[in-house]
């Protein structure tokens, strides 16, 4: 965590990229992130009758994930057009409006707290994982999943590297865990929020998909592609189809690209 990072500046970043990606999350990213659910809330220890907050809901998936394990979630997320997927996808359940780094409810609030692929978004981490602490009652627990030492990202480097080649830079929409990848920084920041008992390890994840045009199609809106100039994005897009041949499997295409899982709990009273 060497780089210094404005957390307004990334918090500006973040919500107008996730706000650009909030239509076409469910067939793109979900293919890859939505398999940190299970790991996730199992870790957390999600079940029947828990209230349960998940940070950067998105559209909701994992707080979809944990009422259909009879938890009591709240959804809470910065970008207005997340919620409204989330609020459209899932019309029984809570969603809320609100940072990670300054949660709008009370101390104690849940019996779990957790997070898919947020705390690298943010600016301020610690921060995040210091609210998680006050908001989860005492013996409650908290999980939240980042991603793995970047070499190891193959989905996200074939994008990236086309991209690099054709354009010259590529600007990845993160925070200072972006790329941290030694389990002993995770471990420290949920002792410096409070936090004991940590675990941390990797889950072997991959992009999943039918075709190449919807991870194309999530890019697009993510690194906003428009905002290229035709013969470059027809270049980029067409690199990433040529390498995603090594990565055919059956009918589609997996694409590696591990995360790491963070969990504790807060100390019982
Ligand atoms: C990578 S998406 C993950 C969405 C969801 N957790 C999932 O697994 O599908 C990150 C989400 O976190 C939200 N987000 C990022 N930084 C945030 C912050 N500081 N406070 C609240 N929401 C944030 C984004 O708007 C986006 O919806």
């Amino acid at each position: 965590m060497a780089e210094s990072f404005d957390p307004e500046e990334v918090a500006r970043f973040e919500n107008e990229t996730w706000s650009r990606c909030a239509e076409g999350y469910m067939d793109g990213f979900c293919r890859l992130l939505g398999q940190g659910v299970g790991p996730l809330l199992e870790a957390a220890c999600v079940g029947a009758g828990h209230r349960v907050l998940d940070i950067g809901t998105g559209p909701g998936v994992v707080a979809r994930e944990a009422a259909a394990r009879g938890a009591e979630p709240v959804g809470l997320d910065f970008s207005e057009p997340m919620l409204s997927q989330a609020r459209r996808l899932h019309p029984g359940l809570e969603f809320r409006h609100g940072a990670a780094e300054a949660l709008p409810f009370d101390d104690g609030a849940f019996d779990a707290v957790v997070g898919n692929f947020v705390l690298h978004h943010s600016g301020e981490p610690d921060r995040v994982l210091g609210e998680a602490f006050r908001v989860v009652r005492p013996g409650g627990r908290m999980a939240f999943t980042v991603w793995a030492d970047p070499r190891k990202l193959e989905a996200f480097g074939l994008f990236f590297s086309a991209v690099q080649e054709h354009a010259g830079a590529a600007e990845l929409p993160h925070g200072p865990l972006f790329g941290v990848s030694d389990f002993d920084t995770y471990h420290s920041m949920a002792r410096r929020a409070g936090f004991g008992d940590s675990q941390v390890r990797e889950l072997e994840i991959a992009w999943l998909t039918p075709t190449i045009d919807s991870f194309l199609d999530a890019f697009r809106d993510w690194a906003d592609l428009g905002a290229f100039p035709p013969a470059v994005r027809e270049a980029i897009e067409s690199t990433v189809r040529e390498r995603a041949e090594a990565y055919r499997c059956g009918d589609g295409y997996s694409m590696p690209n591990p995360a790491i899982l963070v969990a504790a709990a807060r100390p019982a009273a």
